[in-house]
């Protein structure tokens, strides 16, 4: 089955970049030219995606004046004649990227629960899941590699990659045997493991393709590290119970 839908959690805090994130969303900071979350957009574009739910909150609507058409600065560059098409050109095709629609997250209680947020609007479909302040740059796109391995294996996907062990700790670490290529096998995962706790340096590193059980589940599971609904911990039942497979992507994080 096609992914064709995507979902973009973009309503945390942003406590570890601040005083940056104090007002601007972490998600719009700039990278070279443009907002992170767009380049996140792009790639779920470039992987085959059609339909995105980005996940907001209060002083975030900022990310949706992103994506909306601007018609007072596109007069004002239409006015400027050559010299600004390209640039006009530019901003209105950032409008017509992907069918973008935004939901709220109240209170900010966790990437699992920013992921429930989005149960009506996946339905019974694979969806991906693209973290917003992840930035993932490569020729083969990140969330496109992982698309395909879900096709291929019919499971839930993880984008991994093995982090230093002094980094472990603030990440997730994963159970993980080597299948083929870059393709392992993850059967158990924890979040944030203390030391001693961690199965391997392989880590989820924002990117995930998950069948929509995933929200039954995060109904029924409990408040985990931080007192925060945690993803891994809804998606470790489902790497136990059938396995889900770790694509070690290709790409710049
Ligand atoms: P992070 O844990 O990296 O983001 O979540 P954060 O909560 O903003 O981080 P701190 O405060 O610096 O520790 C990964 C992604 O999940 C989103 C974030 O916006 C980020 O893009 N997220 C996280 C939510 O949408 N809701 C939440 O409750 C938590």
């Amino acid at each position: 089955m096609k992914i064709k839908r995507a979902i973009i959690p973009a309503a945390g805090l942003g406590t570890r970049v601040l005083p940056a994130t104090k007002a601007m969303p972490k998600e719009m900071l700039p990278i070279v030219d443009k907002p992170a979350i767009q380049y996140i957009v792009e790639e779920a574009v470039k992987s085959g995606i059609t339909d995105i739910l980005i996940i907001i909150s209060r002083g975030k609507s900022i990310i949706e004046d992103h994506f909306d058409r601007l018609p007072e600065l596109e007069a004002k560059l239409e006015a400027g004649g050559e010299s600004k098409k390209e640039l006009l050109n530019e901003v209105i095709e950032i409008a017509k990227l992907a069918n973008i629609t935004y939901i709220r997250q109240q209170e900010q209680k966790g990437l699992g629960h920013a992921v429930l947020q989005a149960k009506s609007f996946v339905g019974n479909e694979p969806f991906a899941v693209l973290y917003g302040d992840d930035v993932i740059i490569g020729d083969d796109p990140c969330t496109a590699q992982l698309c395909r391995a879900y096709e291929k294996h019919g499971k839930g996907v993880v984008g991994i990659k093995e982090v230093s062990s002094e980094q472990i700790h603030r990440y997730s670490s994963m159970k993980a045997s080597h299948m083929d290529g870059n393709i392992y096998k993850i059967s158990d995962m924890i979040e944030k493991p203390a030391t001693g706790q961690e199965f391997s340096l392989f880590s989820i590193l924002g990117r995930c393709v998950l069948p929509p059980e995933i929200f039954e589940i995060l109904e029924r599971t409990p408040y985990g590290f931080g007192n925060e609904l945690q993803l891994t911990d809804a998606m470790r039942e489902i790497a136990i119970k059938e396995g889900l497979v770790g694509v070690d992507f290709t790409g710049k994080r």
